[in-house]
């Protein structure tokens, strides 16, 4: 019989690690919710804390139910090793401290979600490790960024608020040339496994925040590394075992990850349909629409090499002198979400199945001094869609009845 290889969709179904004898033959998945694990003499106990044995010591270090997600994060992001953590931003902070220490260099893109940046820079005043924040979308000059003290290039793409798109992959090939162990790390929280697979194009590390798309419900928080068992058992050696996730939300995100994809595909066709709407219908209002698939985004192409779809995250600014109708608008959507005449919450996080706004200069970004947010393109009336899974005519009918509050009005 000629040899069958299961379909991607599949092995993400069955990627299980079982242990019929443990988990009594249960249909789902058990949820392992202890924080330690017996072991049957002093040697096996020996064997679990050298790494070698294939079951668990302590949840703090692993549990099966972070291994039944992570067994699914590799499968999507093609990757050999993954690690889940109680956020994205602990992810990102025990990834950087896998590959940096006192006195090394990092190079990073300028637009970052605003936690990841201000980590970066605390980095720098708490152990001297200097970020070079870049414009990215533009390979050379990362490249010329690069010092012999550069241990990390950092990349969130597409990027947190302003949809950046920064093409890893030629990234990756220049950096590789003349610095192999330069670690290349992408945040690909906004691109999901779904629309883009940096690992594919040579990428070291993806991080995710699992609180976003992968989830998806709004209920959890998370975190993954992805990458290499080499790079992996680095990140470990330098790790103090904090920030790792709780079982039973590790099962949760599991449970939620097989349905991410049909859940993305909605994302994306109304992303593009409410970019259509705004692109087309509120020109006159609007000073700015961005979006990676839209074609006269300054990297559309590099996004077509690199992304199958553009996602559900789409940033607009108003044309507002002094940010009162950005307020105004967003004030407006909550009314109606409260009092059941819309459907858009203003709220931070973005990736779940309803839509979300927020304003990234008064929320996320907000710690940010002002002339920083602006070098990355935030100004007061840039504002953030999570484009959800509802029925696209009732994101674009409560998005209008924001315009209509503020159309007409004098700046
Ligand atoms: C791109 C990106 N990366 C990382 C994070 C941090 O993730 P978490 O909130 O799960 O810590 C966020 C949060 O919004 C994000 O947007």
């Amino acid at each position: 019989m000629v040899k069958h290889t299961f379909g991607s969709r599949t092995q993400l179904i069955h990627s299980n690690h079982r242990n019929e004898e443990r988990d009594l033959n249960s249909h789902a998945f058990p949820i392992f919710q202890t924080s330690t694990f017996k072991y049957g003499s002093v040697e096996e106990g020996e064997q679990i804390f050298s790494g070698t044995a294939n079951h668990d010591g302590y949840s703090r270090i692993s549990n099966p139910n972070h291994r039944f997600l992570e067994k699914r994060l590799c499968v999507l992001e093609e990757g050999e090793a993954a690690q889940v953590f109680d956020s994205g931003m602990s992810a990102i902070r025990v990834a950087l401290s896998g590959f940096v220490e006192m006195g090394d260099h990092i190079v990073a893109h300028k637009n970052l979600y605003g936690g990841t940046y201000q980590l970066l820079k605390k980095l720098k005043r708490k152990s001297g490790i200097e970020t070079a924040f870049v414009d990215a979308r533009y390979a050379p000059t990362v490249i010329r960024a690069i010092t012999p003290m550069t241990k990390v290039v950092f990349l969130e793409t597409p990027s947190n608020p302003m949809l950046d798109i920064c093409d890893f992959a030629e990234i990756t090939t220049f950096v590789k040339s003349f610095r192999k162990n330069v670690v290349i790390i992408v945040d690909s929280t906004f691109g999901t496994p779904f629309n883009q697979k940096p690992i594919r194009h040579g990428v070291d590390v993806v991080i995710h925040s699992l609180t976003k798309y992968l989830n998806g419900s709004g209920r959890y928080l998370g975190g993954a590394i992805i990458t290499s068992q080499e790079l992996m058992n680095k990140i470990w050696e330098n790790h103090d075992g904090s920030g790792m996730m709780d079982a039973e939300v590790a099962a949760r995100i599991a449970d939620n990850l097989v349905s991410a994809e049909d859940r993305m595909k909605r994302h994306n066709r109304n992303a593009e349909k409410v970019v259509h709407y705004l692109s087309v219908h509120k020109s006159e209002i609007l000073r700015q629409v961005y979006y990676p698939g839209k074609n006269n985004h300054p990297n559309f192409e590099v996004a077509r090499r690199l992304m199958t779809n553009f996602g559900g995250m789409v940033s607009f600014e108003l044309k507002d002198a002094d940010g009162s109708k950005t307020v105004s608008f967003l004030n407006q959507l909550s009314r109606d979400e409260r009092m059941g005449a819309g459907i858009i919450s203003q709220l931070v996080s973005l990736g779940t199945t309803d839509t979300l706004i927020c304003c990234p200069a008064r929320s996320t970004h907000k710690k940010i001094p002002c002339k920083e947010k602006l070098t990355q393109g935030i100004t007061d009336n840039l504002i953030r869609l999570s484009v959800g899974t509802e029925d696209v005519k009732d994101i674009i009918y409560s998005l209008e009845r924001g315009f209509r509050a503020i159309e007409g009005s004098k700046n």
